[in-house]
């Protein structure tokens, strides 16, 4: 499989790189954040995205907010870079990786006795989150992979593979996995409307690596597992709360679909997606602009004046959920929280 470098800490200029993932497949791009502004400006644009991939650009942010903060009295320096630090935290509301991220890297600013420390400290921090995802995902994949019989074909919604995390991905992971360990494979990839990570970029990581994809409309899925030509279905999540799991809009028809047709729907996330304190209803579910709608190639697909409705995740229920997969293993709905917060690295 090729590698996938999704986001990057760059020594030597001090700055975040990243894939810019809003003009794949057309062209490959990296861009450069020198600064806390131009980092938010790439999250909320999409240009990184992705929760585990939030959470390791949350954690460079923090990084980053830690030797852009320009104040020499510390206490004054703290308080900056905390405020820097929320403000990437909530530049989206959903991916609860995100915040965990600039949580994990910030308790590690507040540690420092000085700035010179602080320094060192983000950023020690931030590259062990980022390791730590690309040996998360590789793990879920060794796990899941065991799920996936030799000869299936695997529904995906969005793009849950090495652009949306630090590398090898989440359930593209367990793909790649199953790829590797000499099972064959063939992914139908709905394209997930409106912004088309599922088009876009997952069937061009799929075909980087020669596995089969195909890709759907999102609505053709109900129909293809009709005809029993999908044998099941394997997602991301954004956050996993005690009731319900978060991700990409679309997914919950997808959840209620396979239960249907009797096919095993599995979620495939880190223990960082988990959220052990709130409920589902507490949650925000980000609302993006009415043009991702309204506009195709830059024309008008919706009358002016027709108000859209443009939610950018929805919430599947537990019980529609075969198994979650993990980096420390399969779990089964209903979850063990005890086990998930020991298991969970408590910040
Ligand atoms: O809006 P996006 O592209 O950030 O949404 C991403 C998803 O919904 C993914 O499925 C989810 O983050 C899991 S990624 C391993």
């Amino acid at each position: 499989m090729k590698t996938i470098e999704t986001i990057r800490w760059d020594d030597d200029t001090s700055s975040i790189i990243l894939i810019d993932q809003t003009r794949l497949p057309l062209s490959y791009r990296v861009v450069r954040c020198r600064s806390v502004d131009r980092l938010i400006t790439a999250i909320r644009r999409l240009e990184v995205r992705g929760a585990p991939a939030l959470g390791v650009a949350g954690a460079y942010g923090v990084a980053l907010a830690a030797r852009t903060v320009r104040e020499k009295d510390f206490h004054r320096y703290l308080e900056k870079v905390e405020t820097a630090a929320l403000a990437v935290a909530h530049a989206r509301p959903t991916a609860v990786n995100l915040s965990w991220g600039v949580q994990r890297v910030l308790s590690h600013v507040y540690r420092s006795d000085s700035i010179a420390e602080a320094h060192h400290l983000s950023l020690k921090e931030a590259i062990r989150i980022a390791d730590e995802d690309a040996r998360s995902c590789h793990a879920i994949g060794d796990h899941g992979s065991a799920l996936i019989g030799d000869g299936s074909t695997v529904l995906t919604h969005c793009n849950a593979g090495a652009l949306a995390c630090r590398e090898w991905g989440t359930a593209l992971g367990i793909i790649r996995s199953a790829v590797e360990s000499g099972k064959e494979v063939r992914v139908i990839a709905c394209e997930t409307r409106p912004l088309l990570q599922g088009a876009r970029l997952t069937a061009w990581e799929l075909k980087r690596d020669n596995i089969e994809v195909t890709v759907i409309p999102d609505s053709a899925a109900a129909h293809l597992m009709r005809r029993g030509e999908i044998d099941c279905v394997v997602v991301g999540a954004d956050r996993i709360t005690h009731d319900a799991v978060f991700n990409k809009i679309g997914t919950y028809m997808h959840a209620v679909c396979a239960r249907a047709h009797s096919l095993p729907f599995y979620v495939a996330a880190p223990l960082s997606t988990f959220d052990p304190v709130h409920s589902g209803s507490e949650i925000v579910i980000e609302e993006r602009d009415r043009d991702e709608v309204a506009f195709y190639g830059g024309y008008a697909t919706v009358p002016e004046g027709v108000p859209v409705r443009n939610p950018a995740f929805d919430t599947t229920p537990l019980d529609l959920v075969s198994a979650i997969v993990t980096e420390s293993g399969i779990l089964q709905p209903p979850l063990d929280w005890d086990y998930i917060a020991q298991t969970r690295r408590v910040i």
